[in-house]
């Protein structure tokens, strides 16, 4: 298939390019490479030594003899270009990881929360728009998030995968309704998530534009056997207060014997998968798409579920580094259950890698190895929800 990667520069669309070519896919990433420019202003660099694209892409090449395209396009603002690469290249399918996706990020400054509502909703709207406008029948695989559903919504009760089924009473009795999961974003970053999903709700219902969207959970591990290649082929691994999610942040942690934080009780359950799933989850959702006129196909790209207390004390006692709770900089519960449905992922054949000892000691391994590029000063969450707060960097150890 030809295949479009937008975003395919950044943590998740990076090895899923590498895999989805390693398939024997047609594969074009386009990326603006502004994950790259947050990490120059942010004044902080991916732990591990990522190369410059040409590099990726050459070295892939030498070792695979497989080519992938690149195509530099800001896709919320370079609405023309699109249109003229969809008519050139005529993709069966795209997948769309083109967001601004860190929510402490989103809530950093007025800049960077506007900056991330007009990347990431004008993205999508242009990509939906100008596959309506082009005429093509592509089908959109987009990177939604758990976030979208909220936490603790509904108690213990399961999260079904997007819709929910309701009753309504009208005077001719009650009748059922399947509706989008109702939203309850966390933060500006989970908000553009949110929005997404109406956009998507809107052009599969008007124009019959054909979407999958991946309610993903938090990622973790670094490496894909693509990745794992040659050095210059390595993934990108966040680790600062602003990107890097926890787990990895953990880990990272762990390998400098830094404290591991964790903010405020440590009650929150987040849903976890690797990023090998995640790249598997995609070919999968590339190789089984919705009908024309079908509604958003809606999966919970999900294998396994914790609490970020629960993730600390497994790495404190791997590693004997102490467990430092700090306040917590979000506006949120502070604990809540989450059940996940996933079994539509698990029909189509995925195969789940659950959190075993082998990937951790993989992870760290990785960590260990970069100790040297870490910046200690970057650790710490440093973005409020509220101005209130005090900021959590304020209480953090060094
Ligand atoms: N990493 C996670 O744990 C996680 C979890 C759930 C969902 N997701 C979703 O998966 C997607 C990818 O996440 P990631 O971790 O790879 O993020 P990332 O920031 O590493 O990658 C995003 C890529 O998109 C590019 N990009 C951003 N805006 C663009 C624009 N306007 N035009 C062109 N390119 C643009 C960036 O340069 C970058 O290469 C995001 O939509 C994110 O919300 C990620």
């Amino acid at each position: 298939m030809k295949i479009f990667v937008i975003g395919g520069d950044g943590f998740c669309g990076w090895p899923t390019s590498l895999h989805l070519s390693d398939a024997g896919h047609d594969v074009t990433i386009l990326d603006n490479l502004s994950r790259r420019q947050i990490d120059v202003l942010l004044e902080v660099q991916s732990l591990t030594p990522i190369a410059p694209l040409s590099t990726r892409l050459e070295t892939w090449q030498k070792k695979t003899k497989k080519k992938i395209g690149f195509e530099f396009i800001d896709l919320a603002n370079d609405y023309d270009k699109l249109r003229e690469l969809l008519l050139k290249y005529k993709p069966d399918a795209i997948v769309h990881f083109a967001e601004q996706r860190a929510a402490p990020y989103s809530m950093k400054t007025p800049t960077t929360k506007r900056y991330t509502v007009n990347n990431n909703v004008n993205g999508t709207h242009n990509l939906l728009c100008a596959l309506t406008e082009t005429g093509l029948d592509t089908h959109i695989v987009h990177l939604g998030t758990m976030g979208v559903y909220g936490y603790g919504w509904s108690g213990s009760a399961p999260i079904p995968e997007g819709y929910l089924e309701v009753k309504v009473d009208t005077p001719e009795g009650e009748i059922s309704r399947e509706i989008l999961h109702p939203a309850n974003p966390g933060s500006v970053y989970h908000m553009t998530k949110t929005l997404d999903q109406l956009m998507f709700a809107f052009y599969t219902k008007n124009d019959n534009i054909r979407v999958t969207d991946l309610h993903q959970g938090i990622v973790w591990g670094t490496q894909t056997p693509q990745t794992e290649l040659d050095e210059k082929l390595i993934n990108r691994f966040d680790y600062d207060g602003d990107y890097g999610t926890v787990l990895n942040r953990f880990l990272m942690q762990a390998a400098i014997g830094y404290p591991l934080t964790v903010h405020g009780s440590g009650g929150q359950t987040r849903a976890f998968i690797h990023i090998r799933d995640t790249v598997r989850c995609i070919e999968l959702a590339i190789l089984n798409p919705p009908k024309k006129g079908e509604k958003p196909r809606i999966f919970n790209q999900v294998t396994e579920t914790y609490r970020v207390k629960d993730l600390a004390k497994l790495i404190s006692e791997k590693t004997h580094v102490p467990v430092d709770h700090l306040p917590n900089p979000r506006k949120e519960a502070d604990e809540n259950d989450l059940v996940v449905e996933n079994d539509q992922f698990l029909a189509l054949g995925l195969n789940p890698t659950t959190l075993s000892q082998g990937l951790l000691d993989e992870v760290q391994e990785i960590t260990m190895k970069y100790v040297s590029r870490v910046d200690k000063s970057k650790i710490p969450a440093s973005s409020q929800w509220t101005a209130a707060k005090e900021p959590a960097a304020a209480k953090t150890k060094k």
